[in-house]
């Protein structure tokens, strides 16, 4: 697939590599092209441009920025380049204020995730929530000794969901899929009980899975 990354930090640059690894054409689309100079030379592949560009670009797209600035990127992105496309939604929203005993803080609240926000804002888009509850050195195929993680997605477009969960197969995820965008309220704060092990004892290489009888 043509996949175009909002995005230039650790997510945007390990998804990329992970699309580019298995076959797919990418574009990271940033305000500050020069930031990828070193992961670009790595990764001749890779076309670095600017966030419209990359809208543009993408059959698929990946949201990967920060939880405070998802909106403006979006903006940036132009609602016309992601009308009608799947968006990977990873972002997370964080608030500018830090931990309490390792406990992050959300901007947002219980009753309304930034996921819904985001597909109130961008009606046309597809969201799918994913890859949000994870640190981003284990998004591509990790090896765990407890076996295959489980990906919590959810959205309200179903054709859009099976994209992406034939992406989170491929990145040797298996998928759970927990509804429609509402359950994002649930999943985005995944991250703030994925964090703790990290804040509290250094330990971020870990990830959920669900346990099933059959
Ligand atoms: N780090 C992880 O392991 C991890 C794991 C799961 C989910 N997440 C979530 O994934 C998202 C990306 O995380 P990250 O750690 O890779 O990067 P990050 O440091 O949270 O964010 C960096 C990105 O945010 C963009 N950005 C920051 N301020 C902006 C603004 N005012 N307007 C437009 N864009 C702005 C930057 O754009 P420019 O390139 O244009 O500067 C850059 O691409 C976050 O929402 C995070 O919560 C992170």
């Amino acid at each position: 697939m043509k996949v175009g990354i909002l995005g230039s930090g650790g997510v945007a640059q390990t998804l990329a590599s992970g699309f580019l690894l298995h076959g797919h054409e990418v574009t990271l689309g940033t305000r500050a092209p020069a930031k990828l100079a070193e992961w670009a030379a790595k990764h001749p592949k890779a076309i670095i441009d600017s966030v419209a560009k990359a809208a543009q670009f993408g059959e698929l797209l990946v949201l990967a920025v920060k939880g405070t600035a998802a909106a403006d990127a979006l903006r940036a992105a132009g609602a016309a380049n992601v009308a009608g496309k799947p968006v990977i939604d990873a972002t997370n929203p964080i608030a500018d204020a830090p931990p309490t005993n390792g406990v992050l803080k959300f901007f947002t609240d219980l009753d309304e995730s930034l996921m819904e926000r985001l597909q109130r804002e961008f009606g046309g888009a597809r969201f799918v929530k994913a890859f949000n509850s994870v640190g981003h050195p284990a998004m591509v195929n990790p090896q765990f000794k407890g076996g295959t993680p489980t990906m919590f997605i959810c959205g309200n477009d179903e054709t859009a969901k099976k994209i992406v969960s034939g992406i989170i197969v491929q990145f040797g995820w298996e998928t759970a899929d927990m509804g429609k965008a509402e359950a994002a309220r649930a999943i985005e704060p995944l991250c703030i009980l994925w964090c703790i092990p990290g804040f509290l004892h250094n330990d971020w290489m870990h990830a959920f899975k669900l346990l099933t009888k059959d």
